[in-house]
């Protein structure tokens, strides 16, 4: 089996990007994460990522300015040099230019802590609390240029709790991620989905 070259794109703690770490440890899982890139310097995930032995790059988006292209060919460059070919955003808070998200389409994919179409953009879980909705999740989709908008790949719910917090929902919203980003990834890797393919939602289960 030859297993796909994987990059993960991170702004912060990457414990999503450890769960892709864990996953791809396993003999026959079909990628392995080859290199982590944040664009902050000071990312916690960049310290686990070296720590577990994965190859680590910083491309710093603020030595760019308001040029989003030239940090995305910096990316870009740091990509090829690592010969991957498939892209996992994980918590990685940049939006990417259609120009990129075209050089990676149908190899790019995100995790979303909601269950999308509901709850795009940021602050996922005091909306979800707000709104009174009953159950939350996460969900896992390819990038289009449209934040948070792509085709699904797969989504898990949670319960949410009368007595939720922000925090607590979190962290149950977490677990989910958790599982469902290594599914996804896996069926990605094996060609079993791809943006176009029909209840792509069941693909990855
Ligand atoms: C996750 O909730 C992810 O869904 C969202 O940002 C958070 C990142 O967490 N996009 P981590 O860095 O993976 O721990």
């Amino acid at each position: 089996m030859t297993r796909k070259r994987v990059a993960v794109l991170i702004s912060g703690r990457g414990s999503n990007m450890m769960a892709l770490v864990e996953a791809a440890k396993a003999v026959d899982y079909p990628a392995e994460i080859s290199l982590v890139v944040s664009n902050r310097p000071d990312a916690g995930g960049l310290g686990r990522a070296r720590a577990a032995g994965v190859a680590t790059a910083v491309v710093d988006h603020t030595a760019f300015g308001e040029d989003r292209e030239a940090f995305e060919h910096a990316l870009d460059t740091q990509l090829r040099a690592h010969r991957i070919e498939l892209l996992c955003l994980a918590g990685f808070m940049r939006l990417l230019t259609p120009w990129f998200v075209a050089r990676w389409s149908g190899r790019l994919l995100n995790i979303h802590p909601a269950l999308l179409p509901r709850f795009k953009g940021l602050d996922t879980h005091r909306r979800a609390l707000a709104a009174g909705v009953t159950r939350h999740g996460a969900t896992v989709h390819f990038v289009v240029p449209e934040m948070d908008s792509g085709p699904i790949v797969t989504q898990a719910e949670v319960p949410v709790f009368a007595d939720d917090t922000e925090e607590t929902l979190a962290a149950r919203v977490l677990d989910a991620e958790h599982r469902i980003y290594p599914q996804a990834l896996r069926a990605l890797a094996e060609g079993r989905v791809s943006p176009t393919t029909p209840s792509a939602d069941n693909a990855a289960r």
